[in-house]
């Protein structure tokens, strides 16, 4: 694979100066949970969370300055990122997940790995989280409604959970499914789409190393309005196969149907890959307005990333299988 540079804007040029500061200070010291709660707005962390965020910061920097980093490209900002946001169980509008972002309970956690796998299990997420190290890479979000974002996630390839539970080799497809809890959750007392959200990847996608279940972004936890605990990154892909707060990852022979193909067949794919060439019955996919920039930007095959991923497709028929 292919060896990513640093993006051209470094870090410090997108976040406030003394929040980068303080964060890096955070991870080279192994500083307190004082220094973590300078965070950028948006960021939003439980008091609780100590000892936690404190293995999160070392794990990222056993992750750091070994891992490769995605797309030289500048990062949208932290605000941006964590207050224009889909994610439906909140409400239709990009600023609702900001806005009730409070009302997702995450503590405690728990995620239930079920189907074509050796040790199937009902897994806290703590103790997933305990197991690898943490990688901060930065990928491109794609976005159903024609709008990208750069960001740097924190998290770990799906490849190793998967393996660690012994993936069978009957395994041909990888569902996943959010959390369910309407009471808390606005969204879910309206049918929108079926609830929990659900989605899928075929095997090879989902083993792809592109593809990881983030646990962090811009180097700290989660923010729950954008996925927390941890959500999927398929940074080739639309945004909507990027399912958040995920509860379950199901390892099956046949190819489930996931959530927006089951709402609407005709405008939303299984594959759901970015292409410029095949159109949103109700939009055009060839152009992107990316957040924090004036006018659109030419939107790139694979979402840029086609020198890793077009293999996956050689043989298909990409109109078709959209
Ligand atoms: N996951 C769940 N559970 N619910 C959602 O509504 N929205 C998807 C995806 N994952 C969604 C979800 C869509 S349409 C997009 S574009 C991305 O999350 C947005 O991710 P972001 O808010 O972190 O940019």
């Amino acid at each position: 694979m292919k060896r990513y540079r640093y993006p051209a804007v470094a870090a410090s040029e997108i976040t406030p100066q003394h929040v980068f500061e303080n964060r890096r200070r955070f991870l080279r010291q192994g500083a307190t949970f004082g220094a973590a709660l300078s965070l950028a707005p948006g960021m939003l962390l439980s008091a609780r969370a100590s000892a936690w965020q404190q293995t999160f910061a070392d794990k990222i920097q056993q992750g750091v300055n070994e891992k490769d980093f995605a797309a030289g490209e500048s990062i949208t900002s932290v605000k941006d990122a964590t207050t224009y946001n889909n994610f439906y169980e909140f409400g239709v509008r990009k600023s609702d997940p900001e806005v009730y972002a409070h009302k997702l309970k995450t503590d405690p956690w728990r995620v239930s790995i079920e189907g074509q796998f050796e040790n199937t299990a009902e897994v806290n997420f703590e103790d997933i989280l305990s197991r690898y190290t943490l990688e901060e890479r930065i990928y491109r979000l794609r976005c159903v409604e024609a709008w990208s974002m750069v960001i740097p996630w924190v998290g770990f390839p799906l490849a190793d959970l998967l393996k660690h539970h012994g993936l069978t080799s009957r395994a041909k497809y990888i569902e996943f499914e959010s959390i369910l809890d309407p009471e808390n959750l606005r969204g879910q007392r309206s049918s929108i789409i079926e609830w929990p959200y659900r989605e899928a990847l075929r095997i090879d996608e989902a083993m792809h190393p592109l593809t990881i279940l983030a646990v962090g972004m811009y180097g700290e936890r989660m923010p729950n309005q954008n996925g927390a605990p941890m959500r999927l990154v398929v940074p080739w892909k639309y945004g909507f196969k990027s399912i958040k707060s995920v509860v379950a990852i199901r390892a099956l022979e046949d190819k489930p149907t996931t959530s927006w193909v089951a709402q609407n067949p005709e405008e939303y794919g299984f594959y759901a890959n970015v292409n410029p060439d095949v159109d949103h019955p109700r939009w055009s996919q060839a152009r992107e307005r990316r957040i924090g920039e004036g006018g659109r930007r030419e939107t790139l095959m694979f979402n840029g990333y086609a020198d890793e991923v077009a293999q996956l497709y050689a043989d298909m028929d990409l109109q078709k299988d959209y």
